[in-house]
């Protein structure tokens, strides 16, 4: 593994969990029949199918080509587009977005397009990786660097805002936050840590001759073991900010 990258198919084996647990934000969201809702980082679609059920019209963008083509053979418009880079202008009734933010930086380039994509009242809502997220797997991963001379905040691809930090972002871009909530969810891992780490932690095995990966992986899941392997499963400390802010009129 060099970088992150995004196979349809073992991201659906490893981590199947991610649109599965999606339900309570596309609760916030309440589509309805009739409104263009724009799923930002739509992975294979697996939660985009679900808008389109509720009847909205839906276009569904990922920076990843190969969970794009996955997402339109699900039979949804999905557009490969880079979530920094947006090219929408006034053209959706809501955006949502599910555990896609926490690889986005800096935040505010990819609020300054969602807010230009909405109509005035649109809704933006959405959940990710909050404050406290991942805590115990990120430190492993910054010690098993840190042994080998690497500082890992040169090359830490994720963001775990506050709710009071991110609530800042979206009203300097034009929102109104109407509600936001974090809290911890402790989350089963179907193919334990190894898949997980071989999942979402490339960015920081990429700082590594390909040779040495299997053995760094194996130092960080030595390192959780105590905290996040219970009764024969394992489990991601994960913390989640879900929020709902509509764009000022
Ligand atoms: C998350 O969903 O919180 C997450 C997933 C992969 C890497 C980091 C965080």
């Amino acid at each position: 593994m060099t970088a992150q990258s995004w196979d349809p198919e073992g991201y659906a084996r490893h981590a199947r969990f991610v649109s599965e647990l999606g339900q309570p934000v596309l609760e916030w969201l309440a589509p309805h029949a009739g409104e263009r809702v724009l799923d930002l980082g739509c992975g294979d679609g697996a939660l985009t199918v679900e808008l389109l059920a509720a009847g909205c019209e839906v276009v569904g963008v990922d920076s990843s080509p190969e969970q794009v083509a996955a997402a339109r053979t699900a039979g949804i418009d999905a557009r490969v587009c880079d979530a920094r880079h947006l090219d929408f202008d006034r053209e959706f009734d809501a955006v949502f977005s599910n555990a896609v933010l926490h690889w986005i930086k800096p935040p505010g380039s990819v609020i300054s397009g969602v807010v230009r994509a909405l109509v005035p009242g649109g809704r933006f809502v959405g959940e990710f990786g909050g404050k406290g997220n991942v805590t115990a797997i990120h430190a492993a991963l910054a010690d098993a660097l840190a042994r080998r001379g690497i500082d890992a905040r040169a090359i830490d691809p994720w963001y775990f805002p506050s709710p009071e930090e991110y609530t800042r972002e979206l009203e300097a871009h034009g929102f109104t936050v109407e509600r936001i909530e974090l809290f911890p969810r402790p989350t089963p891992l179907p193919t334990g840590m190894s898949g997980w780490l071989e999942t979402f932690a490339g960015a920081f095995a990429a700082a590594l001759p390909p040779a040495e990966c299997a053995r760094f992986f194996r130092e960080v899941e030595d390192a959780v073991r105590d905290v996040l392997f219970r009764d024969g499963q394992w489990f991601a400390d994960y913390v989640r900010l879900r929020f709902a802010a509509r764009k000022r009129t």
